[in-house]
């Protein structure tokens, strides 16, 4: 049955007041409707959207559905969506839609077991992902990957510049200061060294078109903490801890110095938060559960969720398949998804806050 005036009113109205679903602000307050076509039962909807949208596409496409759905059953409704365009366009990088930094104040809190993971996650949702490793006291990544002991291929362009090509595994594009560097010969690297090997990661590899490109850094506020925050403007940083105490006033260090670069912390993750027992499935909060929470909101930075010390996490790290695509763990592929998904949405309320504003046409 075509649709009414009157219901084409009311669905341009229920369209504009549906809640983005990250970003707590109506599609009317946020111009994502770029316009509704409506003509006969047809209903096409075009949308602008803050990227990224790896979660929220399926999400928002359900609440179009249903609000039009609520007011015209038979509707046959598509939806088109455009990405809203971002006011600083990245120059070093410009194929690359988002810089994620993995940070940590301490060593050995599960950084590139996070990075690795969320790498794999945002691949398995189906996003073009990047990873650098520029862990040089111990890059882990090739391991975590099953790629140790691998080098980069190179071309050489027509003007004498050396082209490298990541190494691709679980979808991911990978490179690695390790891929670089004889074994052992990383951790006497000096700092300028370790800088300059660094920005050839980041420069001289020939990055596809990428939705996210994650750092793996090292632990602490060292020279290639330094490098990368002044030379590539980043989306934001994830910050790993543990719930001990010494981690967490390791993480106020980390925090104050991104703060003092002006990069954004997207959040804080908490691994290791406890551990279930195989056996009896009784949960034991080995470090003081909770800290991870306690300290976001001291800083008042997003609490992106926690991962529990387990086995098969290990075992993913050691066996080069990040546990997130393991089918056989599925709670600890729930809880880094869930990590993963909380961390997307808060790339999109950075990436929100730095979006061009509209254009607003003023008639004298
Ligand atoms: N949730 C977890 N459950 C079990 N083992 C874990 C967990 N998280 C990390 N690990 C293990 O702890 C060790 C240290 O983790 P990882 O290498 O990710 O830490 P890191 O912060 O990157 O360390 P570094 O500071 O040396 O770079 C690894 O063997 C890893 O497999
Ligand atoms: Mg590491």
């Amino acid at each position: 049955m075509a649709i009414s005036e009157q219901q084409a009113e009311q669905i341009r109205n229920a369209l504009a007041h549906i809640t983005d679903p990250d970003l707590d602000r109506t599609f009317d307050e946020l111009k994502a409707i770029h316009e509704v076509k409506i003509d006969g039962s047809n209903v096409d909807v075009y949308l602008t959207l803050i990227q990224p949208l790896h979660f929220a596409a399926e999400a928002i496409n359900t609440l179009c559905r249903q609000a039009i759905h609520a007011i015209a059953p038979d509707a046959k409704v598509n939806i088109f969506v455009q990405e809203a365009q971002a006011a600083q366009q990245n120059r070093i990088l410009p194929g690359v839609k988002n810089l994620i930094a993995v940070a940590s104040g301490k060593g050995g809190v599960g950084k590139s077991t996070i990075t690795a993971n969320l790498a794999a996650g945002l691949a398995k949702r189906g996003a073009r992902v990047g990873l650098i490793d520029a862990d040089i006291h111990g890059p882990s990544i090739p391991a975590m990957f099953g790629l140790e002991g691998r080098q980069l291929d190179g071309e050489k362009t027509e003007d004498g510049k050396v082209l490298l090509h990541p190494l691709e595994r679980y979808g991911v594009q990978v490179a690695s200061i390790g891929f670089m560097l004889e074994r052992d010969q990383a951790a006497i690297l000096r700092g300028p060294m370790q800088a300059g090997y660094f920005r050839a990661l980041v420069e001289q590899v020939k990055w596809d078109a990428l939705d996210y490109l994650l750092f793996d850094l090292p632990p602490g506020t060292g020279d290639i903490q330094l490098t990368l925050t002044q030379s590539l403007p980043l989306t934001g940083a994830v910050i790993v801890t543990t719930p001990q105490d010494i981690s967490l006033s390791d993480v106020r260090r980390g925090i104050a110095m991104f703060n003092r670069v002006n990069v954004d912390i997207l959040g804080v993750v908490e691994n290791m938060s406890y551990y279930v027992c195989p056996t009896c499935g009784h949960r034991e909060d080995i470090f003081s559960h909770g800290g991870g929470k306690n300290i976001s909101g001291e800083l008042g930075a997003p609490f992106l969720g926690e991962l529990p010390l387990n086995i098969k996490v290990r075992e993913g790290g050691d066996e080069g398949m990040p546990v997130v695509i393991n089918r056989e763990a599925p709670y600890q592929s729930e809880a880094l998804m869930n990590i993963t998904r909380a961390t997307v949405a808060e790339i999109r309320r950075k990436n929100l806050r730095s979006t061009a504003a509209p254009v607003v046409q003023i008639s004298l």
